[in-house]
């Protein structure tokens, strides 16, 4: 009943308009785990999966995932941005889902596999494009009960991707009544239920007029959390960097690196509870992730208030110091801390 959909003719990539879609590349990755062990995983021309009827994942949710990206360099060469940290949150992802982790230098190691084997689609340096790579893991024990899988099926495919927000354009957002994730719920793992509850309130907002929703703290409603897919940072009027801090939101990795950009830029970082209620201290607002790099919230509407930023069509000074370098660091044009930048 599956199948294989048709895979992509790289000759047929306008690589300045790729939009943020899926397309069916050469090779992805794939691996079992059963009987206690993982088994014999590798590269495979297969874009499909199989799975029993009653597969846990497809009841219960027992699902973790990981978004990266990888870059071309202006000498032609191919880098992955802290791999390792993703690893890291994979494996982190997979506790809290009682899920049998990965191993983390096995991660690395076949993320790079599958972007060597489909490096033709990796596009070029200067389109504004990159590589995006999406290892998953979901449980495929069949199961009637609700219970945790005793296997599961290890996937990586990839596909090449545009900005997920076209450059530095000021976007309108609107705070959510509704939550993304419980305050003591599965917020800080990347799983697909977190993301299956944003849809009706992320289309609410698109409908309104929005590009998207930003969450409040479950528990009170009171502090920033985050965007369905991305963190959220305000740069205050006299210039520091915050963020919030939250049980809630995704560990984001970007937001990590960020943090140590903005300590050097001198913009004071730091990770606090930031009350809704005080947007106006706040002179400019963005939104950071892998899909989202860095991008600029023009404006936020919050009880019917609509506050501005910096400004509805142009990005403020921090945000693109913020974006230049770490963009230029993502594609070498910038020296990268240690560890920062792994070449394929
Ligand atoms: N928050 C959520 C809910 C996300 O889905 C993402 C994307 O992965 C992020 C934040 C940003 O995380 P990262 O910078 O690691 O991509
Ligand atoms: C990512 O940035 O990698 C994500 O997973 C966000 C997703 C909503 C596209």
């Amino acid at each position: 009943m599956t199948k294989e959909s048709k895979k992509q003719n790289v000759a047929d990539l306008d690589w300045s308009n790729l939009g943020f879609s899926y397309r069916d590349l050469p090779y992805s990755y794939h691996e079992d785990f059963k009987d206690g062990n993982w088994q014999n995983g590798g590269l495979t021309t297969a874009s499909t999966l199989t799975l029993s009827e009653a597969a846990e994942d497809l009841h219960y949710g027992q699902e973790v995932f990981e978004g990266m990206k990888a870059y071309r360099r202006k000498d032609g060469g191919i880098n992955l941005f802290r791999p390792d940290m993703n690893a890291k949150r994979f494996v982190n992802s997979a506790k809290r889902l009682l899920m049998e982790p990965y191993p983390e230098e096995k991660f690395v190691a076949t993320v790079k596999a599958v972007v060597k084997a489909n490096q033709e689609f990796v596009p070029p340096y200067g389109t504004g494009g990159a590589l995006y790579i999406r290892p998953f893991m979901i449980g495929t024990q069949p199961l009637v009960g609700v219970a945790p899988s005793e296997e599961y099926q290890f996937h990586i495919y990839a596909t090449p991707v545009g900005a997920y927000v076209k450059g530095l354009v000021p976007m309108p957002y609107v705070v959510s009544k509704y939550d993304r994730a419980a305050y003591a719920g599965t917020g800080q793992a990347k799983t697909a239920g977190n993301y299956a509850g944003s849809l009706f309130p992320s289309i609410l907002a698109k409908k309104a007029g929005f590009a998207d929703c930003l969450y409040l703290d479950p528990r009170e409603h009171k502090y920033i959390d985050e965007f369905g897919g991305a963190n959220f940072y305000g740069i205050t009027k006299d210039g520091q960097f915050l963020t919030p801090k939250s049980n809630s939101i995704l560990p984001s990795i970007t937001k990590k690196s960020i943090l140590e950009i903005a300590k050097e830029l001198g913009l004071h970082p730091e990770e606090t509870q930031l009350k809704v209620s005080e947007l106006a201290k706040f002179s400019e607002a963005g939104a950071m992730g892998t899909a989202a790099v860095i991008s600029p919230v023009g404006s936020l509407t919050y009880q019917d208030k609509k506050h501005v930023f910096y400004s509805e069509t142009e990005p403020g000074p921090v945000t693109k110091k913020l974006y230049d370098a770490l963009v230029g660091i993502q594609l070498g044009d910038r020296p990268a801390p240690q560890g920062w930048v792994q070449e394929v």
